[in-house]
């Protein structure tokens, strides 16, 4: 399916990356739970500039979801957050709840993967992004529904005029995924935080769902960080890849860089049995790695990947590694060096 970005919405076009709009530093999440506490997050850091698509990506349970969360402050009450979150220089991590509400939405705003978790099936799609528009935005209610028909057009929904009036349910799993992103841009958010947006859709819905994100990315110079399985969807939307294991970022590149020398063992065998990387969208999963990502009640002085790790040395066990400096980041005392052909 292809997607027509039309309408008058207009926005800075994608031009120079400029400095970080997120700066994320040391951030570590733990959860209380029955069995003690759970080490989701540990020490993470990660920046994505004005206009740029960072991906995130790694096996199930590593932390994407829980980085992401506490990007948008949506951790439960059993997190416990430390480290620093900056959206344009304004500190999240323990902000009071009016920062928070004001930042939510209007800064920063979160597609979940299952569009019914933010559609409420009781109201018209159009009243609940007018909502939106009227609440945060200040529209009144006849401003608030023009612009609703535009951000349903910037999103690829035909008919947008008429759609307006229907309920979640006759729409199409791809039409409420659209519903959905037209809602998080509607207050025209500096950073988009898209979680799987595409794994509960087919794969032709997938392909314009992640044609409407490249297009708000570049007419509206939204910033969007991704986490998906997908290689494909990372090969044609990412600026950026960040590679989790473990709860930590193990690998950090420019996205051609990282698929033409993954560094890290972890990184190369998830890339291992995808060798072209990818062009369409939900063909390309991650490989899958003998062993499972361990589940930390803290981290340990050693590397967590080590007993799934082909290139383990001695030190692996007694020494945590550590991110690197440079543009090309990996966190292992015996990265791999050759150029992997794509
Ligand atoms: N609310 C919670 N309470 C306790 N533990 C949690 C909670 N949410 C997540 N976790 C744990 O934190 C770890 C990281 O989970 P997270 O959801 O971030 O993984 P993920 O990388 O997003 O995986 P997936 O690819 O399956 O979505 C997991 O061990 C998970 O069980
Ligand atoms: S630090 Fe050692 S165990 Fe960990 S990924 Fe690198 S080589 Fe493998
Ligand atoms: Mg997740």
């Amino acid at each position: 399916m292809t997607t027509s970005i039309s309408g008058p919405i207009t926005g800075p076009v994608s031009g120079p990356v400029t400095g970080p709009v997120l700066e994320v530093k040391d951030l570590s999440v733990t959860f209380r739970t029955e069995d003690g506490p759970l080490s989701a997050v540990d020490r993470v850091n990660l920046q994505v500039a004005d206009g740029e698509v960072l991906a995130i990506v790694g096996e199930s349970g590593c932390g994407k979801s829980v980085t992401a969360m506490s990007l948008a402050s949506l951790l439960p009450r059993t997190a416990t957050v430390d480290g620093s979150v900056r959206l344009d220089g304004v500190e999240l991590i323990g902000a009071d709840k009016r920062t928070l509400r004001s930042i939510r939405g209007r800064e920063v705003a979160y597609i979940f993967q299952e569009p019914m978790t933010s559609l409420n099936p009781v109201f018209t799609v159009g009243y609940q992004i007018c909502e939106v528009l009227q609440v945060h935005v200040g529209l009144s209610r006849r401003a608030a529904r023009s612009r609703a028909v535009e951000l349903l057009k910037l999103v690829g929904i035909p008919s947008a005029e008429r759609r307006i009036d229907d309920y979640p349910h006759q729409l199409s799993g791809g039409m409420r995924q659209r519903v959905m992103i037209a809602m998080a841009v509607a207050c025209d958010p500096k950073v988009l935080i898209a979680d799987e947006p595409t794994t509960a859709l087919d794969v032709t819905i997938q392909a314009g769902i992640l044609d409407v994100l490249r297009a708000l990315r570049e007419r509206l110079g939204t910033s969007i960080v991704l986490i998906t399985h997908d290689l494909g969807v990372v090969a044609d939307l990412a600026d950026r890849v960040a590679v989790m294991y473990a709860g930590r970022v193990v690998e950090t590149a420019e996205v051609h860089e990282l698929f033409a020398r993954p560094q890290h063992p972890y990184t190369a065998g998830l890339l291992a049995a995808s060798p072209s990387a990818g062009r369409h969208a939900g063909t390309h999963r991650l490989n899958e790695i003998p062993g499972l990502v361990p589940v930390l009640s803290e981290q340990p002085d050693a590397c967590t990947f080590a007993d799934r790790c082909p290139r383990a040395l001695d030190t692996c066990t007694t020494k945590q590694p550590t991110l690197d400096a440079g543009s090309h980041q990996v966190a292992c005392w015996n990265p791999v060096r050759e150029r992997v052909e794509v």
